[in-house]
């Protein structure tokens, strides 16, 4: 994708953004908090002093010569002395842009191998991220934990390195994983695997969205990257480990919601349903949005969801059960139950 295209994809997406319910502040890529984020910054860094240091000698260079060159009243309007050619300042004005490309495109290319290349520490946390449209679907292989749209991460300090590798692949089309103050883009492309790692150095929550276009709800598939605390992390992992809450108050709920065709596309771990064309539902309370960072996981929010997903992310593949009120009071309780 060309950049104009890629400009205007971004103004789109803001755009529909401002439209749509909520607004998002946008990740402050100025302010990286893992390194290869601290390597992309740099780089940036390095380039906008380059092209500062050349806007200011062609801008003062335009400007000196606007000024005292300018016409005066007591000029006679003959043409100054035409000059054709100089070999010196040619070979100059082709000699110096050629040597800046050339250190920029070996900052560039260093910086890229340093960061591809690193050599993850085998403890490494190991999480696969898949996109589809238009949410992310996340599992850590080891810990046996299957998530949506929140990605969960231990903090990484020099008492404690914690790295975390992703590795990417897509459901359907290409998508692009992109959480700016984290790490650079990486795309999610069919049939093939792409990786990327992150040792985040502060606990927060991360802002992300996909950066390729992928569809109708493009903008709207957003990231969150939750850095906890080693210890928080441990935490979070070992409740979503467990399986889903089975609640015996809430038999009648969920035998309704395990009848019904939602368990095709779902899964709620211990139970019947094991569908995975959509988000893993098992720990759902345990989310702070829905439809992929659209919405807050209220109980309002989650209502409507089921109630009618497509008046709320139109064109999303969940489509509109047609529960009857009853139906949807079980359901909802029972999803609401699934902390
Ligand atoms: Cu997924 Cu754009």
């Amino acid at each position: 994708m060309n950049s104009s295209v890629r400009l205007a994809c971004l103004l789109f997406a803001t755009a529909a953004l401002a439209l749509g319910q909520s607004v998002y502040p946008i990740a402050n890529m100025f302010k990286p908090e893992a390194t290869p984020a601290d390597s992309i910054y740099n780089i940036s860094m390095l380039m906008l002093a380059i092209c500062a240091a050349i806007f200011l000698v062609v801008g003062g260079l335009l400007l000196f010569t606007i000024v005292r060159f300018r016409g005066r009243k007591t000029d006679n309007s003959r043409e100054p002395v035409q000059v054709y050619g100089s070999n010196r300042i040619e070979i100059a004005w082709t000699v110096i842009p050629v040597l800046i490309v050339i250190v920029l495109s070996m900052a560039t290319a260093r910086a890229v191998v340093e960061v591809q290349n690193k050599r993850m520490p085998p403890d490494a946390l190991k999480v696969t991220v898949v996109g589809h449209q238009w949410w992310w679907e996340i599992r850590y292989p080891e810990l046996g934990i299957v998530t949506a749209n929140e990605l969960h991460v231990p903090q990484s300090s020099v008492a404690k390195p914690a790295h975390t590798l992703l590795k990417l692949q897509s459901a359907d089309v290409a998508h692009s994983f992109w959480v700016g103050q984290l790490s650079g883009k990486v795309d999610l492309i069919p049939g093939i695997t792409n990786s990327m790692w992150l040792d985040p150095r502060q606990t927060g929550i991360y802002l992300g969205n996909c950066a390729e276009y992928c569809g109708t709800q493009h903008a709207n598939m957003l990231i969150r990257v939750i850095v906890d605390s080693p210890a928080d992390f441990e935490k979070w992992a070992a409740a979503q480990k467990m399986n889903a809450s089975a609640d015996p108050q809430l038999e009648a709920a969920r035998s309704k919601f395990l009848s019904l065709n939602c368990i095709n596309c779902h899964t709620v771990s211990g139970t019947a349903a094991a569908g995975t064309f959509g988000p893993d539902l098992s720990h759902l309370m345990s989310r702070t949005t829905l439809a992929s960072g659209m919405i807050p996981n209220t109980a309002e929010n989650l209502r409507a969801w089921v109630k009618d997903p497509q008046a709320i992310k139109h064109g999303n593949l969940m489509p509109n059960m047609q529960l009857n009120p009853r139906e949807l009071d079980e359901v909802v309780t029972y999803l609401a139950s699934l902390k």
